[in-house]
C-alpha cells in the first residue's frame, strides 16, 4: 500500500516560508511532503531530499525527478556534512517525519513486518552491520528486556526477552515468523486476543537496530545550525520517547535562561532563546485523518521557528 503522510497540509503550511528558498527533507520516504511541498514551491526553490534507505531513495527519486531536488542518500544524523558551504545557515524549512515508511513495511524481505517470513534485518541503511538477527541472538537476557520494555513500552518485556533466550540456547532464531511465534507464545492468552502481540516487541527491535533516538539527538542542534533566522523546523513523531526529545530540546532553546526556578541567581551565563516555538503544544491529526490512516493515531508535530 502507497504510503500515507500524516500530518500533510499542517507541516507544509507551518514550515514554508520564502517560495523560492531552500528546503530539506530530512526523511524523503514516499515522497508525500515533498510532492506536497513541491507544488506549493516556486521555480527557484531548491530541496535536499536525504533518506538512508538507498531503495527508497531510488523508487522515489525517480518518481519524483525535478530539476530544483537534489537527492541524497544519508543518515540525516550528518545533516551538516550533506549541506554545502552556501547552503548551511541558508535553509527555510526542515521536514523531519520520523519512523518507518509503508515501503519498507510492505516489503517482506527487509525482516520489518510481523505478518510475512524473512530473515531478521530491520536495517533501513542496508549497508550498516547491525540486524535485528544480531540483537536477537546476541544481545543478553537484560540487554533485550530493556529494549523491549523501553522502545516497545511492552508490558511483557521480560517475558518476552525469556523466552527469547530459552530458544535461541537450543537454536539460533533466525526469522520473523520464528520470533513472532515465540513472542505469542511468551504473553498471556488474553493479551493474544487483543492486537498482535508481536507489534511492540518488533518496534523496539526496529528502533534499536537503526538507533532512531540517537539520530534525533544528533539531528535537533544541526538543524537549528542550518536553518537561517525565520526558518523553521517541523518534527513528526510517533513514540512518546522520540516526542520527549524534541520536546526537551526546543524548551531548552526557547528559554533565556537554563537555570533551575529555585536558583536565586542566573549561573547559566544568560543564555539567549535560539529558537521560538510556533505551538506550545503538538499539532495532533483530527479525528477524520486518524480513521483513514492508523499511523496517524499516534502522531505529534513539533513545530519553531529559529530566531
Ligand atoms: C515515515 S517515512 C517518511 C514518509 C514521507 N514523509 C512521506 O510522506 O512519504 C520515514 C523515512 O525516513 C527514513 N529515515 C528514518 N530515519 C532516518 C535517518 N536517520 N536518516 C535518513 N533517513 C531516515 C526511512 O528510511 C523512511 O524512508
Amino acid at each position: 500500500m502507497a504510503h500515507q503522510p500524516v500530518l500533510l497540509q499542517e507541516t507544509i503550511d507551518y514550515i514554508l516560508g520564502d517560495p523560492n528558498g531552500l528546503y530539506i527533507d530530512c526523511t524523503l520516504g514516499g515522497g508525500g511532503h515533498l510532492q506536497e511541498l513541491m507544488v506549493r514551491l516556486g521555480e527557484k526553490a531548491r530541496v535536499i531530499a536525504i533518506d538512508k534507505d538507498i531503495n527508497i531513495l531510488r523508487q522515489t527519486s525517480q518518481q519524483l525527478a525535478d530539476d530544483r531536488i537534489r537527492f541524497v542518500h544519508a543518515d540525516f544524523r550528518d545533516l551538516k556534512q550533506v549541506l554545502n558551504q552556501d547552503e548551511s545557515g541558508n535553509v527555510d524549512g526542515i521536514i523531519i517525519d520520523l519512523g518507518v515508511s509503508s515501503f519498507q513495511l510492505d516489503t517482506p524481505e527487509r525482516g520489518f513486518s510481523f505478518h510475512s517470513d524473512a530473515d531478521l534485518d530491520m536495517r533501513m541503511d542496508t549497508s550498516q552491520k547491525l540486524k535485528a538477527w544480531d540483537i536477537i541472538n546476541t544481545y543478553s537476557e537484560a540487554e533485550l528486556a530493556n529494549i523491549i520494555f523501553k522502545y516497545g513500552e511492552e508490558r511483557y518485556g521480560r517475558k518476552i526477552s525469556r523466552a527469547i533466550v530459552q530458544e535461541r540456547d537450543k537454536k539460533n532464531i533466525d526469522t520473523t515468523l520464528e520470533l513472532a511465534e515465540i513472542i505469542k507464545n511468551a504473553v498471556p492468552a488474553k493479551y493474544r486476543r487483543e492486537k498482535h502481540p508481536a507489534r511492540k516487541t518488533f518496534q523496539a527491535v526496529r528502533i534499536a537496530v537503526n538507533d532512531e533516538l540517537g539520530a534525533i539527538e544528533r539531528v535537533l542542534p544541526q538543524a537549528l545550525e542550518v536553518l537561517k533566522s525565520g526558518g523553521k523546523v517541523g518534527i513528526i513523531t510517533f513514540h512518546s520517547l522520540e516526542d520527549r526529545i524534541v520536546k526537551r530540546f526546543f524548551n531548552e532553546k526557547s528559554r533565556n535562561c537554563v537555570c533551575p526556578p529555585q536558583l536565586p541567581v542566573c549561573t547559566c551565563g544568560g543564555q539567549r532563546a535560539e529558537i521560538k516555538l510556533i505551538k506550545r503544544k503538538p499539532v495532533m491529526p483530527n479525528e477524520d485523518e486518524c480513521l483513514i490512516n492508523r499511523r496517524a493515531r499516534s502522531a505529534k508535530l513539533r513545530i519553531a521557528q529559529k530566531i
